[in-house]
């Protein structure tokens, strides 16, 4: 079965599991039996992420005490089953009240549709414009009109680490490791008696994930924005040369990997099964919400010859332009979304950076205050494997090629579907 087909097929299963429980509502009835409510759609299930989301909801409930908030999370990490789940409920014209996506290109895709609200006057009454950077302004306009509100920055450029298992390999993983040095050590890290690299691959970003940053780690960002635009080819030999390190690193991952999500891939690594473990820093939440300790059981370098580089995943939430069940509720939920103490608590949990600047960094972990501070100083590019850098149909293309490349690790076939999707599906 193609990709697609696969997402129709279980687009249309979930859809009825949902429908059967009677929990996703109509277009207006999710009103039915009485009270009102505010439906808000993501795809944050795991521990750390479904308490972050709960300092969202209570914000919304506090300022809004006569609306229930239903969560209407769908699992699958970096958003795979609720993407689908989402297009059948916006293509039957029935959406949820405000939904999770990222900035940039995934933000244009829905835009580009219609279906986000313009939300300009929000952005006027509520000053925001004056709170973000420049940077996540450009990712959230379109023709001078603003479409979601940003809730954070997440690093996906950061190689999480055993420090024990590190210590007893004799390896050293530094901001002046290079990617190929980074390579030549994973069988001094088998020696020790681990998997060299975690990965979780049940989430198919995972992988997408770690070629993205031996691409970026090879290119630089200047050439990774060029390769998302087409103006590089991804036949050049420095993507080839990221190709080949990731084939390599693919064969001293975990014989589980094929079954393991990404946060079982990262507590795994804490807890000595595995020597490092490529994620964004959600993952630095995750382990922190479960106790792991910054440093003893975990510790963390960005991602070999990446040091340079802020590779942002964002987060953010739009709120329909059609059938919006409740434009009232959803703008009030909005306002919530970059209120200072909001974001500081909110961003604590996730593990991200806030990106309100009057948010207050207090009592953050080291590790975030660096993370906030580098997502101020350094370049930023967007993440294609979470379809942020490029359109939805490139991103696809791409994730669908990683997984195939993981069974075939056929360097040419895959450098030959990127290029070709580069003509065709890149560019106006
Ligand atoms: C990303 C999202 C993060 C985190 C991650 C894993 O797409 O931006 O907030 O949730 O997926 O699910």
């Amino acid at each position: 079965m193609t990709r697609s087909r696969v997402r129709v097929a279980l687009a249309t299963s979930i859809a009825l599991l949902v429908a059967g429980c009677g929990g996703a509502g109509g277009s207006g009835s999710g009103r039915t039996g009485g009270g009102k409510s505010l439906e808000v759609f993501s795809w944050w299930t795991s521990g750390s992420e479904s308490e972050a989301l709960q300092v969202l909801q209570k914000a919304f409930t506090t300022a809004d005490p006569g609306v229930t908030f239903k969560n209407a999370a769908v699992a699958g990490g970096g958003g795979s089953n609720a993407r689908t789940v989402l297009a059948t409920r916006l293509q039957g014209g029935n959406p949820p009240d405000s939904w999770q996506l990222h900035p940039d290109q995934d933000l244009m895709s829905v835009v580009q549709d219609g279906n986000a609200a313009d939300i300009t006057d929000l952005y006027k009454s509520q000053g925001w414009e004056k709170q973000l950077p420049a940077s996540v302004k450009a990712m959230l306009q379109k023709d001078g009109k603003y479409y979601a509100v940003p809730v954070n920055a997440h690093r996906a450029n950061v190689l999480w680490t055993n420090p024990g298992v590190l210590k007893k390999a004799g390896v050293q993983i530094t901001d002046s490791t290079t990617p190929a040095e980074f390579v030549a050590d994973l069988p001094k890290l088998k020696a020790a008696g681990v998997a060299p690299v975690c990965l979780g691959a049940k989430d198919t970003f995972a992988p997408a994930q770690l070629l993205e940053v031996f691409i970026l780690a090879n290119l630089g960002p200047d050439g990774w924005k060029q390769l998302l635009t087409g103006a590089l080819s991804f036949n050049d030999a420095k993507v080839r040369t990221a190709v080949t390190q990731f084939a390599t690193t693919l064969s001293n991952t975990n014989s589980d990997s094929a079954v393991l999500t990404w946060d079982q891939a990262a507590l795994q690594t804490a807890e000595g099964k595995c020597a490092t473990n490529l994620m964004g820093d959600w993952a630095f939440g995750e382990l922190t919400g479960k106790g792991k300790k910054d440093g003893t059981d975990f510790g963390h370098v960005t991602f070999p010859g990446t040091s340079g580089v802020f590779d942002f995943v964002g987060d953010a939430f739009v709120i329909p332009a059609h059938n919006a069940p409740d434009p009232k509720a959803e703008k009030a939920w909005l306002e919530q979304l970059l209120k200072p103490e909001v974001q500081t608590q909110f961003n604590l949990k996730k593990g991200s950076a806030p990106v309100s600047s009057q948010a207050s960094l207090q009592g953050y972990p080291d590790y975030q205050k660096k993370a906030a501070k580098d997502f101020q100083t350094l370049p930023i590019v967007s993440s294609l494997a979470h379809a942020q850098g490029a359109p939805a149909e490139f991103a696809n293309t791409y994730l669908d090629a990683v997984t195939s490349f993981l069974g075939s690790k056929n360097v040419d076939a895959f450098l030959k579907t990127m290029t070709s999707a580069q003509k065709t599906q890149l560019g106006d």
